[in-house]
């Protein structure tokens, strides 16, 4: 089975071809010490964790709204979509709120320049970045953030090393920014063109969830994930060999017609929807609750300010092209009546 990191291992990285920089705690290790490493913040992960940030990022979505509703019209990945994650990272991270914008500005640098090969100017970013969020790990801690379990976190009996501590934090600045991203993009893309969707939506609000699951089944933000076989292993039968590699394409799976009625087509609402956009097994998003509260909020924010919105005429989606991620690279939206 692909679920048992035993003969499917993360000790090798879990992208093809290898992305730099996530060869971190939790991501890239097997049991035990990924349970270990794990369990170090998982309750801040959790679903009654990521609702304390609730107030905070419906009043960010509110404000963001107000400004670019006032303009008319906006191009809500770079707007909305790329604004809100990082602040909602920063926000669990336990980073002072005051230093959000500067965040957004650094997580986004981060991507352009390793998007386009700079590597000077990436690296001189990585290491202001690097060095203020060392100075926070090292600094005051609230035991209910993120950064303050890493403080107090301890692994096979130790406090985590300061490389450790950095790492995680590395990690979840990773994978909580385009992916979470892409997510926003594409839902906002899907309520607009889905036939029906935004009215059945407004008229009935606690549906959004379920419109939010058939989003990211649709359009899986994390294309795949990788694993390394140790030991060698039997795959409906074909034969692996010991430290060959597996691709497994989540978005793929979430369109298998074997498991899903109508499987290329948005269902909302579809009454069984276990697609895998999150991942299954032990490695399964961690931060699968904060990325459906940012998603909802938007949804409910947007159809609540804007319930009129759509795209811009003549607009014909494109898509990202990378190995791990995939979404959206614009999307303009009209606000106004039509
Ligand atoms: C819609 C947005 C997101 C999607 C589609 C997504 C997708 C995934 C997937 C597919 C995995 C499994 C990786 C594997 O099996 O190797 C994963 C793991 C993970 N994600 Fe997310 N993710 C999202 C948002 C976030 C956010 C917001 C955070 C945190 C701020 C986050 C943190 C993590 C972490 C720490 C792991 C590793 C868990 C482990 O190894 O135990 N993700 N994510």
């Amino acid at each position: 089975m692909t679920g048992d990191p035993r003969t499917y291992s993360s000790t090798g990285g879990v992208a093809i071809p290898s992305v730099h920089g996530i060869l971190s705690p939790p991501i890239a290790f097997d049991p035990p010490e990924h349970t270990a490493y794990r369990k170090i913040i998982q309750r801040q992960f959790t679903r009654q964790g990521a609702a304390r940030y609730e107030p905070l990022l419906r009043r960010l979505v509110r404000d963001r709204l107000t400004e670019l509703i006032d303009e008319g019209s906006a191009d809500v990945i770079p707007a909305l979509a790329r604004y809100l994650p990082p602040m909602a990272i920063a926000a669990i991270l336990g980073l002072p709120p005051e230093d959000g914008e500067r965040f957004v500005e650094w997580t986004t640098r981060l991507l352009v320049t390793a998007a386009a090969g700079d590597r000077a100017e990436n690296e001189r970013v990585a290491r202001e970045f690097t060095s203020y969020l060392s100075a926070h790990l090292d600094g005051e801690r609230d035991e209910e953030t993120v950064i303050g379990a890493i403080g107090k976190g301890r692994f096979d009996g130790r406090p985590l090393t300061s490389q450790e501590r950095l790492y995680m934090v590395l990690l979840l600045v990773i994978a909580g920014h385009e992916t979470t991203v892409h997510s926003i993009g594409t839902m906002i893309y899907h309520i607009a063109t889905v036939e029906g969707l935004k009215d059945r939506l407004i008229a009935d609000p606690a549906l959004i969830p379920n419109m939010i699951d058939e989003s990211l089944r649709m359009e899986a933000p994390v294309v795949s994930v990788a694993r390394t076989v140790r030991g060698g292993a039997d795959l409906s039968g074909q034969k692996l060999d010991d430290a060959e590699r597996v691709l497994l394409v989540l978005a793929s799976a979430n369109r298998d017609p074997a498991t899903f009625e109508r499987a290329g087509e948005f269902v909302c609402p579809r009454s069984r929807n276990p697609h895998v956009a999150f991942g299954s097994g032990i490695h399964r998003c961690l931060g699968e609750h904060l990325a459906r509260l940012e998603m909802r909020i938007v949804a409910e924010e947007l159809l609540a300010m804007a319930p009129r919105y759509h795209l811009a005429d003549g607009y014909r989606p494109e898509w990202t092209i990378g190995p791990v991620v995939r979404g959206l690279t614009t999307l303009p939206v009209i606000f106004h009546q039509r």
